[in-house]
């Protein structure tokens, strides 16, 4: 079995290329990346001697070399992660959002088509999506796989433009694919724009920590390597044309999360109790911010029996330990550009 995972060197494709590796040693994995800002090799540092593993440098946008590269290596299966996945740089920037989700993702699912020819029997695309797509709850009930697309921002939008291109691909030429929908994930690894990393960056750095409105928007959160776990058993067991929902029954307020964050990280550090929460600074709130995200991740339960495995304490506690013993890795990714970044995000607010 040859698979391509896309997007494998960014938070949740690293995970996944480290977990395929280990998990089925007799398959070849290839990482397509274009080492974004988000693209890091040193995510696969631990596996990169791997004989099985591969990387290619390229752009998903670019439909010549997608296709030249399916007919060069003829894979079985496509594990698709590759996207921009920021909400907030897309409300700064939509249109990259729309060449690297949305075309990026026709690409690929044309050079599948191309290249299987009709000959469907155990290929697979698997798309790997967002349940943003499904817009935002108010305080009551959950999304499941048949809740309406109500996507708000130009990220859940380029997002919820993909799925419908991979069921359109299913329904028109019979490609066989799998979607799967999955709230918040955290974890090793992950790029600090994100709510967690940040803050953990700003916690070790004594920086404020800008929350967005009141505090009280609340996330589903999953640890990233329950997400993996879970990719695999639906890559494996999961059924053609089907959407299944990835979740943690884990919901939170913003603020409460923080604050449990700042407790953790004041013991971590050695800090006095209650000197992280001090950094806490109340800031304009994000355009469109969707109220609250909760998935309903019974069908997953109940058809391929798939549970997250830690409490969200023991995993936020372990990726806290991850990032202090890897502050190298946050002083490398947070040098340069992203300086620019922070300034052009924060600085109004
Ligand atoms: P990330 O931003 O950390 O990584 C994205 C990776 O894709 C990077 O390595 C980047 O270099 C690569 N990439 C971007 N544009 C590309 C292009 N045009 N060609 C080739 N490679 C490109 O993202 P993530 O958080 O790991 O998310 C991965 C996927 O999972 C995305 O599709 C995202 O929508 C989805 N998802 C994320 C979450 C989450 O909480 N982070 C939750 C549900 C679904
Ligand atoms: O639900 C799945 C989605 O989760 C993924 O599809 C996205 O790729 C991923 O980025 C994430 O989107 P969110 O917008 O929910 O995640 P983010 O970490 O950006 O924000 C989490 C919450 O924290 C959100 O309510 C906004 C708030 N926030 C975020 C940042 C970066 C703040 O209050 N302050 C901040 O500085």
């Amino acid at each position: 079995m040859h698979i391509l995972i896309t997007g494998g060197a960014g938070f949740i494709g690293s995970h996944v290329v480290r977990h395929f590796l280990g998990r089925y040693p007799e398959y070849v994995v290839t990482n397509l990346d274009k080492l974004t800002y988000a693209g890091n090799l040193a995510n696969l540092r631990d596996v990169e001697s791997n004989p099985n593993y591969r990387f290619v440098k390229g752009d998903i946008a670019d439909g010549k070399f997608i296709l030249e590269l399916f007919a060069e290596h003829r894979f079985d299966a496509v594990i698709h992660l590759a996207a921009e996945s920021h909400v907030d740089r897309s409300i700064e920037s939509p249109v990259e959002f729309v060449v690297s989700n949305v075309l990026g993702t026709v690409n690929l699912l044309n050079a599948a088509r191309a290249t299987w020819n009709g000959a469907f029997e155990g290929k697979l695309f698997y798309h790997v999506s967002t349940d943003e797509v499904y817009g935002s709850l108010g305080s009551e009930g959950m999304f499941t796989e048949s809740t309406p697309y109500d996507p708000h921002s130009p990220y859940s939008a380029s997002k919820a433009s993909s799925d419908h291109f991979v069921r359109a691909f299913h329904d028109t030429y019979g490609l066989p694919v799998v979607i799967s929908n999955c709230s918040n994930n955290y974890g090793s690894h992950q790029f600090p724009e994100k709510l967690i990393p940040l803050f953990i960056n700003n916690i070790r750095l004594k920086k404020p920590l800008p929350v967005y409105g009141a505090g009280l928007n609340v996330r589903d959160w999953l640890w990233v390597v329950d997400h993996a776990r879970a990719i695999d058993e639906i890559f494996h067991r999961g059924t053609s044309g089907e959407t299944y929902n990835i979740g943690g029954h884990n919901e939170w307020t913003n603020i409460d999360l923080i604050r449990l964050l700042c407790r953790i990280m004041d013991r971590k550090l050695g800090r006095e109790a209650g000197a992280s929460e001090k950094l806490i600074t109340y800031v304009t709130d994000r355009a469109g911010h969707d109220l609250r995200y909760a998935i309903d991740a019974s069908k997953l339960q109940r058809e391929l029996d798939w549970v997250p495995s830690v409490t969200f304490e023991e995993g936020l506690a372990q990726t806290v330990d991850w990032f202090l013993a890897n502050q190298a890795w946050l002083d490398e990714v947070t040098s340069g550009a992203y300086q620019h970044y922070y300034e052009k995000m924060y600085a109004g607010r």
